[in-house]
């Protein structure tokens, strides 16, 4: 039997599993810096956790920056339409920048960041993310770095939420198959 946290969720991997997962990508990351310096941008507020603890696993010189995204309502469906809610707060022209999301789903919000990141000049630009739903994608992009990826199925927990709830469960959880509608 699949095991459940105190809410009765399924949990689809454990705090454990997402400590060894996060240690194997922030060494990955390391190696591929070179000993160059970082700009980590997080976008808020799924991803909180993932930078936080992703951060500690990479050995560089990192700073952090965060931008916010409108895309999803209420937990609900996705309006395709992006909005930039929050800006960087520096410039990243000439910098390696590693934006670190929780989700690639339908990747509108990871290449919408991509084409405004991009105008800036970084040095490089790479993407992290925890999760990856491929069969759910309508832009063309891939993340350099994932954590697991998935079937369509609804997740919650370690920064991810059902209408703003459930963001802070340690384990990631299965909320329902697919998006809810
Ligand atoms: P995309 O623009 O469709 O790639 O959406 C990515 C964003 O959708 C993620 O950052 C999440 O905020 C949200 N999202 C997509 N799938 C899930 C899920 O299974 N659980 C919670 N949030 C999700
Ligand atoms: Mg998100």
């Amino acid at each position: 039997m699949a095991a459940t946290t105190y809410q009765g969720l399924e949990v689809l991997y454990s705090r454990q599993q997402i400590a060894e997962r996060v240690a194997e990508m922030g060494t990955q990351i390391t190696r591929d810096l070179n000993g160059e310096r970082l700009v980590m941008i997080g976008v808020l507020k799924g991803a909180a956790p993932f930078l936080a603890d992703l951060a500690r696993a990479i050995q560089a010189d990192a700073t952090f920056d965060f931008v916010a995204v409108s895309s999803y309502g209420k937990g609900q469906r996705s309006s395709g339409a992006v909005k930039l809610i929050k800006d960087l707060d520096e410039s990243i022209e000439g910098k390696n920048v590693l934006v670190v999301e929780d989700i690639l789903d339908t990747g509108l919000t990871l290449s919408y960041l991509r084409k405004i990141f991009l105008q800036q000049h970084p040095k490089t630009l790479r993407i992290a993310t925890l999760l990856d739903k491929p069969s759910r994608r309508l832009e063309k992009i891939e993340a350099d770095y994932v954590g697991f990826s998935i079937p369509n199925l609804f997740v919650i927990g370690y920064g991810m939420d059902y209408a703003e709830r459930y963001r802070n469960l340690p384990d990631i959880c299965i909320m329902g198959p697919g998006h809810p509608e």
